[in-house]
């Protein structure tokens, strides 16, 4: 017998069917509730709410759980590279040899922009943020390649997600070589994807550049825990723009503008710079923890806490460990290490934030990985994108594949004055 949920209201006893996943989780299904009621439900920040179903991420956020298409993400931060996982979240499976090489060849094919593109760079501000670049070029592109745009033509939108994989590492570094006054450099094909990235960021005409495996393994690994994180905010813009049936280079570009924020991505970014000031004041973690718990101060533990995770974020964890040995590898003494790992122990023994629930997220250390390969700062959420990039063009797949696809359009309770009577500018 199937499940259903009861409801009782303004008299009269309604049922919901109850529906569950393949992990279990359930969920009541009030997709007739309006019809068969005229009511309809209220959950600010979607809290409660379920989008859609998806078969791309499982997340356990009690227990810690992060698995893409069913493998977890540690063997898959240990055994893969960035492609790879790209390919299992965007086609649903592990690649095989052939398979992962034809995909790689294309990619590779794709990296190089438009002339014209370059140019756009020249009309950006020196100090302009690279996330602000990145969402421009990325929405520029649908004026570049206005013969593969329609989202339910299967060709035109595997022929984008090409391009776009292969041109958003070319976009970003470029987008940091124009604030630091570097000439750009073309993509190198013979490299793979995160050699490539790197190469472009920081190899300059007048000497040889050689990039070092330690910062490729680094940026696979990094890339690869970013790659997808199920509803999160700038996925469900992707998902929200591109069921207007916007174009794919349309809806990621809105993603991009959803991550820079510093409650989501553009966190990373302010984890570094609250490390850097805690840093400059002395030292005193306490004081930050102090000030984080304080509620009319309104500051917070960047780095700390999230809307899924109730126990320790599983990414924050592989990065983590993976820090320990960059930085001793490189012989690196970075005091925002120093600091990070204090500030960890301290509010993961204070009360406020045991009682939270509010543990290291993703972005607590991967600023520190970055700052040890050079990347500055302003980077860090650009690198975010270019790890997100496969789960949104996933997402944004899987929805228009999808027989049940409606374009997303909230409801809401008005509570604005009632009818009132016109008054004309003279009288008011
Ligand atoms: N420092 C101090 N207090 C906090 C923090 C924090 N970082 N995060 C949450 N709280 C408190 C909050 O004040 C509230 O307390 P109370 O119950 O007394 O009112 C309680 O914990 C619950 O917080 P919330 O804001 O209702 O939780 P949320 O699910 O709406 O927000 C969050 C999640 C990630 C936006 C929030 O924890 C936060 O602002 N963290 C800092 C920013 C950050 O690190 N963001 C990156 C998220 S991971 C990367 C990604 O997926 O984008």
């Amino acid at each position: 017998m199937s499940k259903v949920a009861k409801l009782q209201c303004e008299g009269h006893e309604l049922e919901f069917p109850i529906v569950e996943g393949t992990e279990q989780e359930k969920a009541i299904d009030i997709s007739g509730l309006r019809k068969q009621t005229g009511l309809i439900t209220i959950d600010e920040g979607f809290v409660n709410t379920g989008s859609t179903s998806s078969a791309i991420t499982f997340l356990n956020g009690e227990e810690g759980v992060l698995r893409y298409r069913g493998y977890a993400i540690e063997d898959l931060a240990k055994n893969c590279d960035f492609m790879e996982v790209a390919y299992l979240l965007i086609y649903g499976e592990l690649p095989t040899e052939s398979e992962i090489t034809v995909f790689r060849d294309s990619i590779r094919h794709h990296t190089m922009l438009h002339e014209d593109m370059r140019l756009f760079y020249n009309g950006f501000p020196r100090d302009a943020h690279p996330m602000a670049i990145l969402s421009s070029v990325v929405g520029a592109l649908s004026t570049f390649y206005q013969d593969s745009l329609d989202p339910n033509d299967p060709e035109q939108v595997e022929i984008s997600i090409h391009r776009l994989l292969a041109k958003l590492p070319t976009i970003a570094a470029y987008s940091h070589n124009k604030s630091n006054g570097i000439p750009f450099s073309y993509p190198q094909n013979n490299l793979e994807y995160c050699e490539n990235f790197l190469q472009m960021m920081f190899s300059v005409p007048s000497e040889s550049y050689k990039v070092d495996p330690l910062f490729v393994e680094a940026l696979n690994m990094l890339l690869i825990v970013h790659a997808d994180h199920e509803q999160n905010c700038s996925t469900s813009t992707v998902r929200v723009v591109g069921s207007a049936n916007a174009n794919l280079f349309a809806s990621i570009s809105a993603g991009i503008c959803a991550l820079w924020g510093p409650l989501h991505g553009g966190a990373n970014e302010a984890v570094v710079s609250m490390l850097g000031k805690i840093h400059e004041d002395g030292g005193d973690v306490d004081k930050y923890v102090d000030m984080a718990k304080d509620k009319q101060n309104g500051f917070r533990l960047m780095g700390f806490g999230h809307r899924v995770y109730k126990n320790f974020d599983p990414r924050a964890n592989i990065i983590k460990a993976y820090c320990d040995k960059l930085l001793e590898k490189l012989d690196l003494d970075d005091p925002l290490f120093e600091i990070a790992q204090r500030l960890e122990k301290v509010a993961l023994e204070d009360e406020y934030f045991v009682k939270r629930k509010l543990y290291p997220n993703v972005d607590f250390y991967s600023g520190v990985i970055y700052r040890a390969m050079g990347i500055p700062v302003q980077m860090f959420t650009v690198m975010f994108a270019i790890g997100r990039l496969p789960g949104w063009i996933a997402h944004w797949k899987e929805m228009h594949e999808s027989p049940t696809k409606r374009i997303c359009r909230p409801r809401q309770v008005y509570t604005g004055p009632n009818v009132r009577e016109f008054v004309p500018i003279a009288k008011r």
